[in-house]
């Protein structure tokens, strides 16, 4: 069997490496990969964007599964060009990846069907925006309309700060097109949980929770990135919050969008913070979390492909999808500079790793039998071990024997967690 993975970061390194723990897939494709993942992966240089070149490749390989990872080629309708061509998928078509790449429909679709999220305006207009801003709740949320790598969202805690953002977006266009409609919204506080899912739009089966670090700098300071370090489980979200999130958001969620006609089958990832009101939806993305499916993936004991397989033929409810006892840290090593400026091109040695150990290459390429920096998020060292305590140091005593001499890493990834755990 040959598949197909579209994207080339340390999530797409993750998935290739889960799924070939089944032994029918003979090949796998990663497009376009990375020098990391060439170890894993046979990488073809075709962008994940490139959709014409993407279906071409497949049907003159005769692929049998295609996993489409990252959210550009989502939204822009690849499952459904690979699909016509008589191609499986996993991952939602364009009409419902939309769940992510509008968060006007998104916010829109939570207010219709009662789904618990921030209180919110959308605007067209920026002299609007900027008016209403004169009198709105302080600090507020900024967000773009589309996407914006991750970066369209703006926290202000001043009224000068909300004002510049809507401009910045809505006349200086920091985010193009995805920027000509904005959201405001309300600040919510309280820790957040990333929760992915495998959904064939009638049945939701929630994964292992988990907590990302988007700030840069240890104690959340430092810019928003991609995000530094996670852990799984996440400890605050307990049964209790679990069961009440299924009743009030999740399914919910797959019934609003099927009752659209906009069935999602893939992973629908929920971004939730639990405020003292309750559970509620921060953002909803239609693919896995990266660095979230480097600690998710490590703990799913069920066979990945047989999983996502159902899922793309709706038969999900016929599928046991088991997750293990165990705690698992990601540790997000990036290059100097990162989010702002870095440079590419050092040298990197990668230490040995067990069968309790990995690391997902993120951004690398090779030269000459070397392996090379290449990108902001480089690695990720990922330990999974019978508590998160352990996890944590064996994922840090990795990352120290990582030889890369302009990365960085947080100190402090799992902190955070472990403390909750000890109270
Ligand atoms: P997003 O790009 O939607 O993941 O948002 C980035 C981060 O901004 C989230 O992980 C939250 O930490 C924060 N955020 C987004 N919306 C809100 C909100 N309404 N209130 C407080 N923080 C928010
Ligand atoms: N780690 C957050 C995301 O994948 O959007």
């Amino acid at each position: 069997m040959k598949i197909m993975v579209v994207g080339g970061g340390g999530r797409e390194h993750a998935i290739i490496k889960k799924l070939k723990e089944n032994k029918e897939i003979e090949e796998v494709f990663a497009l376009p990969g990375n020098g990391g993942i060439s170890a894993d992966a046979t990488c073809v240089n075709i962008g994940a964007k490139d959709i014409p070149a993407i279906v071409k490749f497949a049907v003159e390989t005769k692929i049998d599964f295609a996993v489409v990872a990252p959210d550009d080629p989502l939204v822009l309708g690849a499952v459904d060009a690979l699909e016509k061509e008589g191609i499986l998928c996993f991952g939602p078509k364009a009409n419902a990846a939309i769940i992510e790449g509008s968060k006007v429909f998104s916010k829109n679709l939570m207010k219709k069907y009662n789904i618990p999220t921030a209180q919110y305006e959308v605007f067209e207009n920026m002299q609007e925006a900027l008016s209403y801003l004169e009198t709105a709740p302080i600090p507020t949320v900024v967000k773009a309309d589309g996407l914006a790598l991750g970066k369209g969202v703006i926290i202000a805690m001043t009224r000068e700060e909300a004002k510049d953002a809507v401009r910045s977006m809505m006349e200086n266009k920091i985010f193009g097109e995805s920027g000509s409609r904005v959201v405001i919204e309300e600040f919510l506080e309280g820790p957040e949980v990333s929760v992915l899912s495998f959904t064939d739009g009638n049945v939701v089966v929630p994964m292992i929770s988990s907590m990302d670090h988007k700030r840069a700098l240890d104690n959340d300071e430092g810019l928003n990135t991609g995000g530094m370090g996670t852990v799984a489980p996440n400890p605050y979200y307990t049964k209790e919050i679990a069961e009440e999130c299924m009743k009030t958001i999740f399914l919910p969620t797959i019934k609003a969008m099927k009752e659209e006609g906009r069935e999602f089958r893939g992973c629908l990832y929920f971004g939730l913070m639990l405020t003292k009101n309750g559970p509620k939806v921060i953002e909803y993305n239609c693919r896995f979390g990266d660095p979230e499916t480097q600690v998710v993936l490590p703990l799913l004991e069920s066979d990945l492909y047989t999983v996502m397989k159902a899922t793309s033929e709706g038969k999900l409810s016929e599928t046991e999808v088991k997750f293990s006892e165990n705690s698992a840290c990601c540790v997000i090593v990036a290059s100097k500079g990162y989010p702002v400026k870095y440079e590419s091109g050092f040298e990197m040695v990668l230490p040995e790793t067990d069968e309790n150990s990995e690391i997902f290459v993120a951004g690398a390429k090779l030269s000459n039998g070397k392996l090379l920096s290449a990108g902001g998020r480089v690695l990720g060292v990922t330990a999974v071990a019978e508590n998160l305590k352990k996890a944590v140091s064996k994922a840090y005593e990795l990352a120290e024997e990582v030889e890369f001499e302009n990365g960085f890493f947080r100190k402090d990834i799992g902190q955070k967690a472990l403390k909750i755990l000890e109270v």
